[in-house]
């Protein structure tokens, strides 16, 4: 685990001075006469660190504090860092709660959330007994959990809780409908703290895969930027945006073939690796090795990174899109959009000035999308449909969500789910549908487990063999 408390009392002070500063009597204020406010300031005002630990302080709030970060990584270090900030261990006042993970203790009254995991609160206790607000940080990325979590966290301020207090925050609300949904809130604005970076448009020339380039192109840059760095530098380390996992290790036995592993320190960082694993990415080094950060979008928001000086852009990402004809979800290599581009070339100016390599040119640059388009556009919807139905909700347009689906993609979610006998026709819940939720995973491994479990039950001496098998089946489809 990462030692925080050599590391980030360093820090403390920095964080008096950020932007978001000269917004926390504003917001006081604000909350004072109403229960939503959305906050935009741009990456590095401290929105995600030192706006909920200010509020900690906040005689007002006697409640907990829910904040919602949309990835694990994210979660595990913004409590980290927040917790060290007060000089406690993780899981004191401080705590988190990610998929099979949690930190938290009695005394925990500022709990980070993964976007599941809000879900599920919600579902399970729609009062929310002893939360006072929900912060939904990096609203923008529009996930389509985080979609549903504010439908359900307005819903529920709306029926249930007219003293629950929400606030909305992202870096950029260009595009976001989000007044609309909320038409009382409150919006504020800060400025953002982050420094210049450079931006160099470097093509993969037409002969060249690109990952080939890529490799060629980080051991091209931590040559010539070793003179002018200082080995002791605390800006010198290098981040590699990849689509995913398979390129990373490619990249990685690339690198480590041709770098000294006395001068270098090569880290992958991608959501499945373990905490420790994404700590060692993410805490700076303390043996004078330059780092080398490999990672897929999990980088791109939230995170800081030590050291980070550089970053390299394969312009790539791996994106889930489901074919509405084959009913089937697919994981493919996409271009990113230019926000993405702007997202991970910030990374660069985090903490100091910076320089990022993209490898395009820039007239692709002006080709590409302007936004990511919002995972309810292009996602299967059957576990959406199935966390409807739980909610007693028929249809997704009786949620207040920020953007409608596909109506053939909601469609054939709703079939789906009457053809596994998990809401019948009028799509209500049945209690085979109640029970498929509870387990927690996708309803048609859900479907699987408790279809193993009655007929195993049926045929005398295979309950348990068809039971474990199953659940080994559902766990490797789910990993
Ligand atoms: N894990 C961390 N380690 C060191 N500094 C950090 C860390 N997290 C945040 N900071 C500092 O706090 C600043 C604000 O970060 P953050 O709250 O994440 O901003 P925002 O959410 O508005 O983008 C960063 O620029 C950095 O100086
Ligand atoms: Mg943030």
């Amino acid at each position: 685990m990462l030692n925080c408390r050599i590391i980030y009392p360093l820090y403390i002070c920095a964080l008096n001075h950020l932007p978001i500063h000269s917004l926390l009597a504003p917001l006081r204020a604000a909350f004072s006469r109403h229960a939503q406010v959305i906050l935009e300031a741009p990456t590095g005002a401290g929105k995600s660190t030192a706006l909920p630990l200010a509020m900690l302080d906040w005689p007002e709030i006697s409640g907990r504090i829910l904040m919602l970060e949309p990835r694990r990584v994210a979660a595990r270090s913004v409590a980290h860092y927040i917790a060290s900030c007060r000089q406690q261990k993780v899981g004191q006042e401080v705590g988190y709660r990610v998929r099979g993970e949690s930190k938290i203790s009695a005394n925990t009254r500022l709990e980070i959330v993964t976007e599941g995991i809000l879900t599920r609160m919600i579902q399970q206790d729609p009062e929310l007994t002893g939360i006072e607000m929900i912060i939904f940080d990096e609203i923008h990325e529009r996930h389509l959990t985080t979609d549903l979590g504010l439908a359900l966290a307005l819903e529920v301020q709306a029926s249930l809780r007219d003293d629950l207090k929400i606030l909305a925050m992202s870096a950029t609300l260009s595009g976001l409908a989000l007044g609309e949904l909320m038409p009382e809130a409150v919006t504020l604005h800060s400025e953002g703290r982050s420094f210049p970076v450079e931006i160099e448009y470097r093509p993969v020339p037409t002969q060249q895969h690109w990952l080939d380039y890529l490799g060629r192109c980080v051991l091209d840059l931590v040559s010539a930027s070793s003179a002018s760095v200082d080995k002791m530098a605390t800006n010198n380390a290098v981040l590699v945006f990849l689509p995913g996992k398979g390129e990373i290790s490619r990249l990685q036995q690339f690198l480590r073939e041709r770098l000294s592993h006395d001068a270098f320190l090569i880290c992958p960082l991608y959501g499945e690796l373990s905490g420790a694993e994404q700590d060692s990415a993410i805490a700076a080094t303390t043996d004078g090795r330059r780092k080398i950060v490999l990672a897929t979008n999990v980088a791109e928001s939230s995170l800081t990174i030590e050291g980070i000086g550089f970053v390299i852009d394969s312009g790539y990402k791996r994106q889930a899109s489901f074919n509405p004809k084959t009913g089937v979800t697919r994981l493919g290599l996409k271009r990113i959009s230019q926000a993405s581009a702007t997202q991970r070339s910030g990374r660069a100016g985090r903490l100091s000035a910076g320089v990022c390599v993209r490898l395009w040119s820039q007239e692709e640059h002006g080709r590409m999308l302007r936004a990511d388009e919002p995972e309810i556009s292009q996602a299967d919807l059957v576990s959406m449909a199935h966390n409807c139905a739980y909610w007693g909700a028929k249809s997704f347009s009786d949620l207040m969500l920020l953007t409608p689906p596909p109506s053939v993609n909601e469609a054939l979610a709703w079939q789906l789910l009457q053809r596994l006998g998990m809401v019948d026709s009028h799509n209500k819940l049945t209690s085979h549908g109640k029970a498929a939720y509870e387990l927690g995973c996708h309803p048609r491994l859900a479907h699987m487990l408790l279809g193993a479990k009655s007929l195993g039950a049926k045929i005398s001496g295979q309950a348990a063999q068809l039971g474990s098998l199953a659940c080994l089946l559902s766990g490797i489809l789910e990993a």
